[in-house]
């Protein structure tokens, strides 16, 4: 099977295969089965980074979180909603990733190092999306409520929206990679997806579910969030390399004018983020404020603009959440293993004594602040 169709110079796909010849899109002259001799070190370390982080949701104790969360007096309401709004734009999100990894973008990269990364990262969003599930289990939440969300709570829809637009334009059947433009396009859902979705719109999240665990507060949904932003922090950085490795093979891909269309792309994200993080928080809680967060998503996005050899758009935005470079850190070495439960639980033999005492929310989170609730985000046929 050769890595790509259509017309293409004759070549020998049987022969041992010359990794200079390898490409990271449109390679017409190497076998894509064949994953040695790796050409694109990155994509492997990137894939070996991963495999040693891997963990799974089940392996994390929910107990504590189960008492805090059916205890009346512990949690406002507005802290109960920023817990539930993360908890609802991650659940989906997670599959929208992983989508846009299988059905649109994975075809098109014709390196077998870079796809081995794919496939990893792929799992790693499938036991991202396990994490909600698990959470909801474990917590007795309405799960169609939470994973419904991404229709009925406005700004969780607009950020959908927005990525599932640029997984459209590349997962039509008729879509290639073999113009300039096409090759825009591709770029496009890249920077979508590994500079805003996971590099700009799970940040706000990270901060308010790691805020709670800082006050010993759902403590395992936080571990679960820490464990997720670690897994992020390598598929964006992959993403990062993908994207500046295909620059520098499609040079003239790089106008200034597709500058300032992805610069355009990254300040309508912005506002996008700024505007959950206002509707997660519209009166502040655990010291957190709309505010902070307008300045945060700045700060970010000012970071995630530069690996990608853009300009700050946000000259002076500074990160009011210094902690959060210290959780970025955790290293595996520091203590993932040693944090593991030793006796596994599944969610099946949690205890939740009398349920009769649970915070009945069902409802309150989803659709509360915003009237809109009519859905945009269909259309995708996934
Ligand atoms: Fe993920
Ligand atoms: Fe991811």
């Amino acid at each position: 099977m050769s890595c790509c169709e259509g017309p293409s110079a004759p070549h020998d796909l049987t022969k041992p295969i010359d990794p200079n010849a390898k490409a990271l899109l449109n390679c017409k002259a190497v076998d894509v089965n064949q994953l040695c001799p790796i050409k694109y070190t990155w994509a492997w370390e990137h894939y070996i980074n991963g495999c040693a982080n891997h963990w799974m949701p089940t392996e994390v104790s929910m107990q504590k979180d189960i008492e805090q969360w059916k205890d009346p007096n512990l949690f406002s309401l507005d802290e109960r909603r920023v817990i539930m709004r993360n908890l609802g734009f991650f659940s989906t999100g997670e599959s929208l990733v992983g989508n846009n990894i299988v059905l649109a973008i994975f075809k098109h990269v014709t390196n077998p190092e870079a796809r081995q990364y794919l496939l990893r990262q792929a799992m790693e969003e499938a036991i991202h999306t396990h994490t909600f599930q698990y959470c909801c289990e474990s917590m007795n939440l309405d799960q169609r409520e939470v994973f419904n969300m991404y229709h009925e709570v406005a700004s969780i829809r607009e950020k959908d929206d927005f990525v599932m637009g640029l997984t459209a334009d590349v997962m039509d059947d008729n879509f290639k990679t073999d113009s300039t433009e096409n090759i825009q396009k591709f770029v496009k859902n890249l920077v979508g997806f590994y500079i805003i979705m996971e590099g700009i719109f799970f940040y706000s999240g990270f901060v308010m579910i790691l805020s709670f665990k800082r006050r010993n507060q759902m403590v395992g949904v936080g571990e679960q969030f820490e464990y997720i932003m670690r897994d992020e922090t390598i598929h964006m950085n992959f993403g990062v390399d993908l994207i500046n490795g295909i620059k520098a093979e499609n040079p003239e891909i790089w106008t200034p004018a597709f500058e300032q269309e992805l610069v355009d792309l990254v300040k309508q994200a912005v506002g996008f983020e700024i505007q959950y993080a206002a509707a997660c928080l519209p009166r502040g809680v655990l010291g957190l404020s709309a505010d902070q967060f307008d300045q945060y998503v700045r700060f970010i996005a000012n970071r995630r603009l530069e690996r990608i050899g853009l300009a700050e758009q946000w000259p002076g935005a500074k990160n009011p959440f210094p902690w959060m470079s210290e959780v970025m850190d955790l290293k595996k070495a520091k203590n993932f293993f040693e944090t593991r439960v030793t006796e596994y639980q599944s969610a099946g033999n949690l205890d939740w004594g009398d349920t009769t005492n649970t915070v009945e929310t069902s409802g309150v989170f989803a659709s509360k602040e915003e009237k809109e609730t009519t859905s945009k985000s269909g259309g995708l046929d996934w």
